[in-house]
């Protein structure tokens, strides 16, 4: 192993505790960290962000989504406590939440087709919105979260998209 394998390898393993001790009492997250494949993988670069797609999928969560996940991304302040219904409150999409725990074709499932919780009060938008609008969103996201979620979720998206291949 290289020393830049190992690093990178280390860093995750950081972020996967990072990872079990938050998601162990979060609200409607089934997916269990380790459901990642192969961790020791090195992921390419980090891809830029492009400023007009943010910008484009600011304004579609603010008309679509900020009712409920709030206008700056912070969710409902008691996201991790169940409703009666045993549904949960919005999640923040910041690095506060797990959103970045999921890759991006997971993320664009939940929101296009619904999520697999029994109870969910989380609309689906597959009716409004295109995938490629629902990828914007996901851009702006990603402006808004620190700099190892953003390491975090493109390795997962990335390991995700060999593991299909
Ligand atoms: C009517 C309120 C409401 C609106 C509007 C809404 N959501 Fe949600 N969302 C929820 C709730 C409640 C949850 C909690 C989990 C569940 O029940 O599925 C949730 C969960 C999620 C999750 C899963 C988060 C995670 O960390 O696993 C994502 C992603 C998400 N919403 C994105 C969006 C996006 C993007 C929009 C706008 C296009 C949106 N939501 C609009 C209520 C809403």
């Amino acid at each position: 192993m290289t020393s830049r394998r190992l690093r990178a390898a280390v860093v995750i393993a950081a972020m996967f505790s990072v990872l079990v001790s938050g998601c162990s009492t979060s609200g409607g997250d089934t997916t269990p960290p380790t459901a990642v494949p192969n961790l020791a993988g090195e992921a390419p670069p980090l891809p830029e962000l492009d400023d007009e797609r943010v910008a484009r999928g600011e304004e579609l969560y603010q008309a679509n989504c900020s009712s409920c996940h709030g206008p700056d991304l912070s969710g409902d302040p008691d996201w991790k406590t169940p409703n009666r219904d045993g549904s949960y409150p919005p999640p923040p999409h910041d690095s506060s939440g797990h959103t970045w725990h999921h890759s991006d074709q997971l993320l664009l499932e939940i929101i296009r087709d619904g999520s697999d919780f029994a109870e969910t009060r989380m609309p689906t938008f597959g009716e409004q919105l295109r995938d490629d609008d629902i990828r914007a969103i996901l851009e702006y996201f990603k402006a808004n979260w620190g700099p190892q979620e953003r390491a975090f979720q493109w390795q997962v998206t990335w390991q995700e998209s060999q593991a299909e291949q």
